[in-house]
């Protein structure tokens, strides 16, 4: 069986738990796409993982975890993610890296950081991980993929055409301090000593991904196409241009990680019982107020990637909605549950009144969004402790009427609920009715 999660808002879903205990059920797990923008939480035996690109299912011995064709790859930033697993005594040797990556290059930071200085007040709040241009190298036809690194000879004639051509692109884009402030990131011998020893580490693990994800399905096994981002930050779906560079909703698997569609079982979405947001865009359902901040610290929403306060409000079921049309979701993960314990009152947004009717459907376009006020309906809330609920009828009526109204708007089943950051604190169910 093949399964797809994606997450179903704007990234922070809760995807790494929820592929970590699918993942118990896994003989491949598959990141298809984006880099170490990610970060994924993990919470096992009290211990606390956070991952970047190094796929969620790796905790469990003998569980191949590829790192597939369309996803960049940072190799310096990935060294450094292996030593930390390896340090918490987990096994790599599943882990697979496909020849196809894409390559995140020092000048990929030096763009990404310049462009978002260039943008100013309009900037888009990247990552700075380099991501962007990175996939843009790529859709240029110009980019070092991983099997260029691993081959040395053909590594170092890309590289001294690159850092030729990107030399002069940022002192043509952003002048000659720009370049000359960041020029010692930039020298060959540096990146090339550098890239060349990443490369001699990671050869190990390279492999066409490809075939390994098929030749699993063919013989009858579980593969797993673990989530990054959100359906909301893809580069199609989302709210562009406040996007990520990528294709995170679950087409992205087919075209990214190079399986067909038909061989797609079942497509879980990840959301969180209410919305956050890390960087700059749209936020309909943003609360600028105390339940935001009672949201954030309760909910720990800080990020895991940049340390960044994460922007927090009542979740959007008009979101909910289009991710599961775009996603073609057959069934919903709702983390997070325990975060809205001991607020009065709990609100969701069922449409957006654009001014002139309410609006069901996600606007295509943000100038429409930003025509959007959010139609509430409000719960009452409950102060009991959920954190140990194991199965619905251990919740407090006011959550299940709650959750039994979110499935019942955005017409996908619920099929896991989380109530703490914990492996354990999950319980599957199979929908749920008031
Ligand atoms: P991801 O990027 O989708 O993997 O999510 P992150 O790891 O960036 O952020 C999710 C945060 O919520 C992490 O700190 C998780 O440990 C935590 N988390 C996940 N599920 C739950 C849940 O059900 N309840 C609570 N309180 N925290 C959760
Ligand atoms: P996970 O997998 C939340 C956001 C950035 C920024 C935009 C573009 O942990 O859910 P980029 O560096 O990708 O060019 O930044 O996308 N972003 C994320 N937000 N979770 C993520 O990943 C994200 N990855 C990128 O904050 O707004
Ligand atoms: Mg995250």
């Amino acid at each position: 069986m093949i399964t797809a999660l994606a997450g179903a808002q704007l990234g922070d879903e809760g995807k790494g738990k929820i592929i970590d205990i699918m993942a118990a059920q896994a003989d491949v797990v598959v990141r298809a796409t984006g880099g170490n923008n990610a970060g994924h939480t993990v919470v096992s035996d009290g211990k606390t993982y956070k991952l970047h690109l190094v796929p969620s299912g790796i905790l469990y011995k003998g569980t191949v975890c590829c790192i597939g064709p369309g996803c960049v790859v940072d190799p310096l930033s990935l060294i450094r993610e292996m030593d930390e697993v390896c340090a918490n005594g987990t096994s790599l040797d599943g882990l697979r890296i496909d020849y196809r990556a894409h390559i995140v290059m020092p000048y990929h930071l030096v763009i990404d950081e310049l462009s978002e200085l260039a943008k100013g007040a309009g900037d888009i709040g990247t990552t700075k991980k380099g991501i962007g241009p990175c996939y843009m190298d790529k859709a240029e036809r110009v980019g070092i993929r991983f099997y260029d690194l691993i081959h040395p000879d053909i590594f170092a004639e890309k590289l001294r055409g690159m850092l030729e051509n990107k030399k002069k692109y940022i002192v043509g884009m952003f002048g000659q301090k720009a370049y000359d402030d960041r020029a010692s990131l930039l020298d060959y011998d540096t990146v090339y000593a550098a890239y060349t020893a990443a490369a001699e580490k990671l050869v190990k693990y390279a492999a066409d991904t490809t075939v390994i994800v098929y030749e699993a399905n063919k013989a009858g096994k579980n593969v797993l196409f673990e989530g990054a981002q959100g359906t909301l930050l893809d580069l199609d779906m989302g709210t562009y241009p406040y996007v990520t560079s990528s294709h995170p909703v679950t087409g992205g698997f087919c075209v990214s990680g190079g399986i067909g569609p038909t061989l797609i079982d079942r497509c879980i979405g990840i959301a969180k019982c209410y919305t956050t947001r890390v960087g700059k865009g749209p936020f309909p359902t943003e609360l600028f107020d105390e339940t935001g901040a009672y949201i954030r610290e309760a909910g720990a929403e800080y990020g895991v990637t940049t340390g960044r306060a994460r922007r927090c409000g009542w979740l959007d079921l008009v979101i909910l909605r289009y991710a599961v049309r775009v996603n073609g979701l057959t069934g919903i993960a709702l983390n997070k549950l325990d975060t809205l314990t001991g607020l009065k009152e709990i609100k969701a947004c069922v449409g957006y009144d654009d001014g002139t009717k309410t609006v069901r459907d996600f606007p295509a376009d943000i100038r429409e969004l930003e025509k959007c006020r959010p139609v509430y309906k409000t719960f009452p809330g409950w102060t009991e402790d959920i954190t140990k609920a194991t199965k619905l009828s251990d919740l407090p009526a006011a959550a299940v009427d709650y959750l039994a109204f979110i499935q019942k708007e955005i017409g996908c089943k619920i099929i896991l609920v989380g109530v703490g950051p914990d492996r354990t604190q999950s319980f599957p169910v199979d929908g749920v009715e008031a």
